[in-house]
C-alpha cells in the first residue's frame, strides 16, 4: 500500500487540473473502461494505481498491466479521491501520456470525416461527441479556438475509451484547420440553428470537416464567414436548438450514412 504522501501520488495529484496535464503532458484515465482501452496502447500508460477494492474487482486487467511492464500500486481510498473527478470514485486510475498530434498528422491520410469543435466548453459533451465520432467512423476530432482540454477527467470519462481510438488534435487558431482541412481535400460544414441548408439537403458522400461551436454561443462569425456553407439540422418542434453533443450525433451519422452506402 504506498502512503498517502508518496511523490508519485502526489504528481498524480497534479493531473487533476488542466495546468498539471499541460506542464506534464500527462492525463488520468478513471475507472475500468478508461483503463481497460488505455493499456490496448501499453505505450501510454505509465503507471496504475487501485484501492484494494478495484483490484479485486477489475483482477483481469492487472495481467495486461503486467505484461505491458506498466506498475501497478495499491493505494488508500483516500488518495483514490483524490485523484478522481467523480463522486463516486471507481478505485481504478491510470497515468497516461498525451498522445495529441498535429494538425497535418490527422489529415494525413485522406480522411473522410472529421470533426472540430470551436470553443466548445462543457467537457462532458467534448466527451460525448468523441464517443460519438469514434462509432460513426469519423477519423479526427480538432479542439480549436479554446476549447476544453480533451484529457480533462470528465471528458475522458464521457468518451468511454474513445479518445484512445480517434485522432485528436488541439489547434488554437480555427482559421488554420479551415486552411488544412481545405488543403486536405474536405468539404467544411459550419452548424448552426440559423444555417441556410437543411441537413437533409446536403450531399454528404465527399469527404467532410464538420464544425461545431459553443454550448451558448454557437459558432463564431469569422467561422461561420470563413466556413462559407452553414448547416441546419432542422427543427420540428419548438425547441429552440439541439444540445451540442446532439446536433453532432445527428450530423456524423448522417454522413456515416452517405459515406457508406
Ligand atoms: C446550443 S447551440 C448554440 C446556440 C445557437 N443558437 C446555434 O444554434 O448555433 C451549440 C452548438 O450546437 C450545434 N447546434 C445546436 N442546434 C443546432 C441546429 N438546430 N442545427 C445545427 N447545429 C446546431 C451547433 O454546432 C451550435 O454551435
Amino acid at each position: 500500500l504506498l502512503s498517502d504522501s508518496n511523490a508519485r501520488l502526489a504528481a498524480a495529484r497534479g493531473l487533476t487540473s488542466s495546468r498539471g496535464r499541460r506542464e506534464t503532458g500527462r492525463f488520468l484515465a478513471e475507472g475500468p473502461q478508461a483503463v481497460r482501452e488505455a493499456l490496448r496502447r501499453p505505450d501510454l500508460v505509465v503507471e496504475l494505481f487501485a484501492t484494494a477494492a478495484g483490484l479485486a474487482k477489475h483482477a483481469e486487467l492487472l495481467e495486461p498491466a503486467r505484461s505491458a511492464g506498466v506498475p501497478v500500486d495499491e493505494v488508500s481510498d483516500k488518495a483514490a479521491a483524490g485523484l478522481s473527478e467523480t463522486v463516486t470514485p471507481q478505485g481504478l486510475v491510470a497515468v497516461c501520456n498525451r498522445f495529441t498530434r498535429s494538425l497535418a498528422q490527422v489529415l494525413a491520410h485522406e480522411p473522410k470525416l472529421v470533426v472540430a469543435l470551436v470553443g466548445a466548453n462543457d467537457p462532458g459533451n467534448a466527451g460525448t461527441i468523441l464517443r460519438t465520432a469514434d462509432a460513426a467512423g469519423a477519423d479526427a476530432v480538432i479542439f480549436t479556438g479554446n476549447s476544453v482540454d480533451p484529457y480533462n477527467g470528465k471528458c475522458v470519462r464521457a468518451s468511454a475509451g474513445s479518445l484512445f481510438h480517434v485522432g485528436i488534435a488541439v489547434v488554437d487558431d480555427p482559421a488554420e484547420v479551415l486552411t488544412a482541412a481545405a488543403g486536405a481535400g474536405l468539404l467544411t460544414f459550419a452548424t448552426t440553428g440559423a444555417g441556410a441548408i437543411d441537413l437533409d439537403q446536403l450531399d454528404l458522400a465527399p469527404p467532410t470537416l464538420w464544425l461545431f461551436g459553443n454550448e451558448a454561443r454557437g459558432l463564431p462569425e469569422d467561422v461561420l464567414q470563413a466556413a462559407g456553407v452553414r448547416v441546419r439540422v432542422p427543427i420540428y418542434g419548438r425547441a429552440e436548438s439541439l444540445n451540442l453533443a446532439s446536433a453532432a450525433a445527428v450530423c456524423l451519422y448522417a454522413s456515416a450514412r452517405a459515406q457508406r452506402p
